[in-house]
Order: structure tokens, then sequence, then C-alpha cells
């Protein structure tokens, strides 16, 4: 009784243990972002709300968001458990990536209404994502 315990216990421990580095390896990101430009900011501010878990629980994979970039400067591809950068940290004026992506709004743009626009699925209007917008669309 006693020796089955403390079997039961260590086999918990090293349960505990193992989920416990998986989950450090691949950080998941909050459940739900307000995106904000910070760099290339407009004049007048406008947070997007983005549900991040949902978007991931429903069977869209890391990479078809994040991305990363190569030595000769061009995209490179998501790879499990790469360290996940904010995309004004490339997509920014400075950085001179072409139009259509030049900006964190350009970028957030063509990403997510590209992706809706596709599949049909998703919101494509402006106050959808920006709560409180009164631009129409
Ligand atoms: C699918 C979601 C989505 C839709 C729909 C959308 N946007 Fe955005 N927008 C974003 C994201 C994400 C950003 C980048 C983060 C930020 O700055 O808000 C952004 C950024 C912006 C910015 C820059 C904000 C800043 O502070 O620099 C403007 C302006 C903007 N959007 C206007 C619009 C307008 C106008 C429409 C409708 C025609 C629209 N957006 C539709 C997601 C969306
Ligand atoms: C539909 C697009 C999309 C998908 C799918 C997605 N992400 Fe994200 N993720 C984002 C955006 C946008 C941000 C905010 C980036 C920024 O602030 O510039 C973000 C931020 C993050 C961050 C930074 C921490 C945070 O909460 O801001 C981590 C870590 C992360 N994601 C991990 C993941 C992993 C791991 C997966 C796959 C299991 C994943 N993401 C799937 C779009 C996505
Ligand atoms: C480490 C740098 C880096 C980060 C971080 C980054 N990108 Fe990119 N991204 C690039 C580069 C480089 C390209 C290719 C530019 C070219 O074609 O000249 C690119 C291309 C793109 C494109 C056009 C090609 C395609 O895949 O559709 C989109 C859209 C895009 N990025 C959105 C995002 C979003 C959204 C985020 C944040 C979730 C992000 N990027 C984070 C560097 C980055
Ligand atoms: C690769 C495809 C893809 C990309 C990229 C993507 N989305 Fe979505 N998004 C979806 C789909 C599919 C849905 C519908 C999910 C559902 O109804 O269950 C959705 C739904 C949403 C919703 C509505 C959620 C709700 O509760 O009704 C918002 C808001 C949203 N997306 C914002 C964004 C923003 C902001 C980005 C970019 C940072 C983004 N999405 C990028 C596929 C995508």
């Amino acid at each position: 009784m006693i020796k089955k315990t403390i079997v039961c216990v260590t086999a918990f421990a090293f349960l505990a243990g193992f989920t416990a580095s998986a989950m450090a390896e691949t950080d998941k990101g909050g459940a739900e972002l307000v995106l904000q430009a910070t760099v290339d900011k407009a004049a007048k501010p406008k947070p997007a709300t983005f549900p991040h878990k949902k978007h991931q629980d429903s069977g869209i994979t890391c990479g078809e968001c994040h991305h990363t970039k190569g030595a000769d400067g061009k995209q490179a591809a998501y790879t499990d458990g790469m360290k996940i950068e904010k995309c004004e940290s490339c997509h920014n004026k400075a950085a001179g990536l072409p139009k259509e992506i030049a900006t964190f709004k350009d970028a957030a743009h063509t990403n997510c209404k590209g992706c809706h626009k596709d599949k049909g699925k998703g919101p494509t209007k402006c106050a959808d994502c920006h709560k409180g917008s009164t631009d129409k669309e």
C-alpha cells in the first residue's frame, strides 16, 4: 500500500513536470488581444480586437499568421517554438516593405481581411474589428 502511493506520487510529479515543460516550449500568447500600432500610428488610434485563441482553436495554423525573416531579408516560414515578434518590428515604414504590407495596418489588413474574404468567414467591416468605429464598409 505504501509502495503504491509512492509510485503514484512519483508518476504524478513526472507527468506534471512533463506537461509544464511541454507548455513552456510553445507559448500560445494571449486569448484575447487588442492590437494597436505603436510605430506608424494613424492620427487617430484605432485599436483592433482580435480573438487569438478562437482562431487557434478553429484549425488555423500558427504559420498562417506568424513568420519571420531569413538572412536574405525575405519572409521565412513559421517553425514550431520559434520566437514570436511583433508584426510591427518588421512591418513599419522604415523597413521599406511593399506598399500592401508596409505598415502594421497594411500587413494586418492584408492578412486578416484577406483570409476573411477568401474563406467567406470572419468580419470585413471596419467596426467588426475596430469597436466603436463609425467608418462604413
Ligand atoms: C479583420 C479586422 C479588421 C478590419 C475588418 C479592418 N481593420 Fe483596420 N486594422 C486591423 C488591425 C489588426 C490593425 C493594426 C492594429 C491597429 O493599429 O489597430 C488595423 C489598423 C488600422 C488603422 C491604423 C490604426 C493606427 O492607430 O495606426 C486604421 C486607420 C484602420 N485600420 C482603418 C480601418 C478601416 C477604415 C476599416 C474598414 C474599411 C478597417 N480598418 C477594417 C484590423 C481590421
Ligand atoms: C489568425 C492569425 C494568428 C494565428 C492563427 C496565430 N496567431 Fe499568434 N498572434 C497573432 C497576432 C496578430 C499577434 C499580435 C502580434 C503583434 O502584437 O504584433 C499574435 C501574438 C502572438 C504571441 C505574442 C504574445 C501575445 O499574446 O501577444 C505569441 C506567443 C503567439 N501569437 C503564438 C501563437 C502560436 C503558438 C500560434 C499557433 C498555435 C498562434 N500564435 C496562432 C496572430 C495569430
Ligand atoms: C521578423 C520579421 C517579420 C515579422 C515579425 C512579421 N513579418 Fe510579415 N513579412 C516579413 C517579410 C520579410 C515579408 C516578405 C516581404 C516581401 O515580400 O518583400 C513578409 C510578408 C508578409 C505578408 C505578405 C505575404 C503573405 O504571407 O501573405 C503579410 C500579409 C504579412 N507579412 C503579415 C504579417 C503579420 C500579420 C505579422 C504578425 C503576426 C507579420 N507579418 C510578422 C517579415 C515579418
Ligand atoms: C487564415 C484565416 C484567418 C486569418 C489570417 C484571420 N482570421 Fe479572423 N477569422 C477567421 C475565421 C474563419 C473566422 C470565423 C470563425 C468562426 O466564425 O468560428 C474569423 C473570425 C474573426 C472575428 C470574429 C470573431 C467572432 O467571435 O465572431 C474577428 C474579430 C477576427 N476574425 C479578427 C481577425 C483579425 C484582427 C485578424 C488579423 C490579426 C484575423 N482575424 C485574421 C479566419 C482568419
